[in-house]
């Protein structure tokens, strides 16, 4: 039998994400849940006639049936409540982390083997979330941030530099949020330090950039993006499933990596077939190491404020 990918939430990131999975031709079969089963079912048919253009043969199925979802390999959670202007992520704790707790639970049922990743905000605790639901080895449970706050971060230098973004190599750490850790150290354009391109200080302003990234859409869109974020969990996706072995930096659950535990955040890790293959643990300076403790401390705050009963 072939490979099932299925997703949760038909809304822009679901269903793009969707659409550039079918474009890639690497899956068998992609499953569109939405508890608004005419938008998974409208999608559906609407990714699956772009598919008859091109020759692409995957099958998308719209549903707001589980059942459907049996056997998955990897599940995709990107449904929930995104941010309207003004708002920024953590104002949708509460509404998100029980939707995405009754979607897990159900997900898990039907595909008890599958990996999941997680894409609903506030990104680390929601992976956090899902983890306590699914109660299943942490390293199958994995939140997409560090993708596209890097390729944010790349985009903005590659215009101020003129060069092509491409060639930008560059690790993020921390929430997917405002506290986001750049690491100047380790950011390099085709193997050469960013130090000879441009100071820390105008790279500051690069970094301020990429942490107003995602609002800066919401203000012009009136919701979150969705282009971007999906790129980059089919780049997880094809990493997983060709077990490539990337590097990528994701929200992963931490045992004690950078004197971090019990909690969600975006650190380097090695994607590969089972989910989070190793942890990259760089030996941060004392700037660096304060700037992820402040991170840390901002997720754990949230997780605290949860209510749910697992
Ligand atoms: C963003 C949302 C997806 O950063 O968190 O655009």
């Amino acid at each position: 039998m072939g490979i099932k990918i299925t997703i949760i939430g038909s809304g822009n990131v679901g269903a793009t994400c969707a659409s550039l999975l079918a474009n890639k031709n690497l899956v068998e079969t992609i499953v569109l849940i939405d508890i608004k089963q005419r938008i998974s079912k409208g999608k559906s048919l609407d990714i699956s006639q772009m598919n008859s253009i091109y020759g692409l043969n995957t099958n998308i199925i719209g549903t707001e049936n589980y059942e459907k979802s049996v056997n998955s390999e990897i599940v995709i959670i990107t449904c929930g409540v995104t941010r309207k202007p003004g708002m920024n992520r953590d104002d949708l704790l509460k509404i998100n982390s029980d939707i995405i707790h009754s979607v897990v639970k159900k997900s898990i049922f039907f595909s008890p083997n599958a990996k999941f990743i997680i894409v609903s905000n506030p990104l680390d605790v929601m992976s956090y979330v899902s983890y306590m639901t699914a109660k299943i080895n942490p390293y199958r449970i994995i939140g997409m941030a560090g993708i596209l706050d890097t390729s944010r971060y790349r985009f903005f230098l590659s215009k101020k530099l003129n060069i092509s973004s491409y060639n930008i190599q560059s690790l993020l750490l921390g929430s997917h949020g405002d506290t986001m850790v750049p690491l100047y150290r380790y950011t390099t354009i085709s193997g050469i330090p960013i130090k000879e391109f441009l100071s820390e200080k105008e790279n500051d302003e690069i970094i301020n950039k990429t942490k107003k990234g995602g609002e800066n859409i919401v203000d012009c869109l009136g919701t979150s993006a969705w282009m971007a974020p999906a790129a980059s969990i089919v780049e997880m996706v094809e990493s997983i499933l060709k077990n490539d072995k990337k590097i990528f930096s994701c929200s992963v659950f931490l045992k004690g990596e950078y004197n971090l535990s019990e909690l969600y955040l975006g650190v380097p890790i090695i994607l590969g077939k089972n989910g989070v293959d190793k942890i990259i643990e760089l030996k941060l300076n004392c700037k660096e190491k304060k700037l992820l403790e402040n991170s840390a401390n901002h997720v754990k705050k949230m997780i605290k404020k949860l209510s749910i009963n697992y």
